[in-house]
């Protein structure tokens, strides 16, 4: 079959030339410029990215207007009514889902890794005591290649194999540790006889003078959520972790960069942001007064938790959490939650509005997370961490995919310059 092109007619200079159409499984192709700058002598300009593809993946699958979301081609809905979040990180790391035996080893290598170096936890006591988490992360995260010089060759597909082990088990201990920190608790070391997420609240809520009983429910919905949040192709983080990496920097650095990105409300924060909201409205009679402000171009208020670049639909992921919501408040809180009723409310008056509806603007995963975190007992603070912990598997399969591929190079995108024509240094005594 003839490789398909698209002709590219210069109106300026009358050439034209054609360039090759990059086509995946599924979705729109994508059109090749690397040669346009030497054939025309044009770059492309596409700030945010709305229409560029950065690198060729086959791990995470979006279609935004159907409101589709494919890890390694299975629908979310599937895994996150079937898998567990382990089984879902071995997918995005190896491809396809682990048998029996391969599971049971990969959970078994994974929890073998969950300590943290004792050294690291004098990282702790350097940060003042009402640190955010996310900061104590951030930092103790990317001082783990000082400590693991054994698993940084990157070109090494054991170090890469070993590095990708260490971050996803020890990014729940990281957590445990920054929030037990932040409460002025001793530490708590990891129990590996416990299943992953119930690890992470073992660590977090257990304390040595008690027996701390976990809860099969919140164990579980902190799974699902997991696995809805463990990656979005090449949302801001990940693409992050990628630039990072494209360097050659070690991987402990590039999920330490990933995880300065997810902070920012526009992405991850937006879980934290959505919290503090809706304590701001408060009652839902004032809720047209806050859709108002959304509204408003003046202000730069906007509903946290609604809107994606990519989803012009329903979120899929927030629609199983919605659901996880109503099952948590059942069992561990109260059905008639009044955060849950004013995110409900809040809801139905958007997508009521022609602002909304004309924009595409629905809820997204980060819409409902934070009132089931918040039933758990987890603080507002700590929600973008675990939004972390989750990622981390998704932004390590993506770091080992880009570094294995033979053709990968450092990112480097172009500008349009904007600043003054070149001009003469001017002695100091004669400027104006
Ligand atoms: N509230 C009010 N208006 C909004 C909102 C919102 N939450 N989101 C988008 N809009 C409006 C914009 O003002 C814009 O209006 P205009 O066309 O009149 O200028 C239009 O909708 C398109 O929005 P953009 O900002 O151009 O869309 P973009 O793709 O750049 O941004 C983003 C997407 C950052 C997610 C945005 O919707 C937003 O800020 N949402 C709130 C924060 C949030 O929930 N982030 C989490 C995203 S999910 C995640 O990262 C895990």
């Amino acid at each position: 079959m003839a490789k398909e092109t698209v002709t590219i007619i210069d109106n300026v200079t009358g050439k034209s030339i054609e360039l090759p159409l990059r086509t995946g499984t599924i979705g729109p192709p994508a059109i090749d410029i690397t040669t346009l700058y030497k054939k025309l002598g044009y770059f492309t300009y596409d700030p945010g990215f709305m229409a560029t593809a950065s690198c060729r993946s086959n791990i995470t699958y979006i279609d935004g207007d159907k409101g589709v979301l494919l890890y390694r081609g299975y629908p979310i809905e599937q895994l996150a009514g079937k898998s567990t979040f382990l089984e879902v990180a071995y997918l995005l790391l190896y491809g396809d889902l682990p048998t029996r035996p391969r599971l049971d080893e990969f959970t078994k290598v994974i929890s073998r890794h969950t300590m943290i170096n004792e050294s690291l936890k004098n990282f702790y006591s350097g940060f003042y005591h009402d640190a955010h988490p996310m900061a104590s992360m951030v930092g103790v995260v990317g001082s783990l290649s000082a400590f693991y010089h054994d698993s940084t060759d990157i070109h090494d597909p054991k170090h890469r194999d070993i590095a990708a082990h260490r971050m996803i088990a020890k990014m729940p201990t990281i957590a445990g540790a920054s929030y037990k920190h932040s409460i002025g608790e001793p530490f708590v070391y990891p129990k590996n006889s416990l299943s992953y997420c119930a690890n992470l609240l073992h660590m977090m809520f257990s304390v040595p003078s008690e027996e701390y009983q976990i809860d099969a429910v919140a164990e579980q919905a902190l799974d699902l959520i997991f696995i809805l949040h463990v990656d979005h192709e090449q949302n801001a983080s990940t693409s992050t972790v990628r630039l990072a990496g494209s360097s050659g920097a070690n991987p402990f650095a590039c999920i330490s960069s990933g995880i300065t990105a997810l902070w920012g409300p526009a992405h991850g924060g937006a879980n934290e942001a959505v919290l503090l909201m809706l304590e701001e409205i408060g009652d839902a009679k004032e809720i047209p007064k806050y859709i108002a402000k959304a509204k408003d171009k003046d202000d730069p208020f906007r509903l946290m938790g609604f809107g994606h670049r990519i989803y012009k639909n329903y979120d899929p992921r927030a629609r199983i959490i919605r659901e996880m919501c109503h099952r948590v408040l059942k069992r561990l809180g109260d059905e008639n939650d009044p955060f849950f009723e004013l995110a409900l409310k809040l809801e139905e008056l958007a997508l009521q509005d022609d602002y909304f509806i004309e924009r595409k603007l629905y809820p997204n995963v980060d819409f409902y997370s934070g009132i089931i975190y918040k039933v758990l007992g987890i603080p507002t603070n700590m929600f973008t961490v675990m939004f972390a912990i989750a990622r981390t598997a998704g932004w390590v399969a993506q770091w080992t995919e880009m570094i294995a591929e033979p053709d990968q190079r450092i990112a480097r995108p172009r500008q349009v310059y904007d600043g003054s024509p070149e001009r003469d240094y001017v002695p100091i005594e004669l400027r104006k």
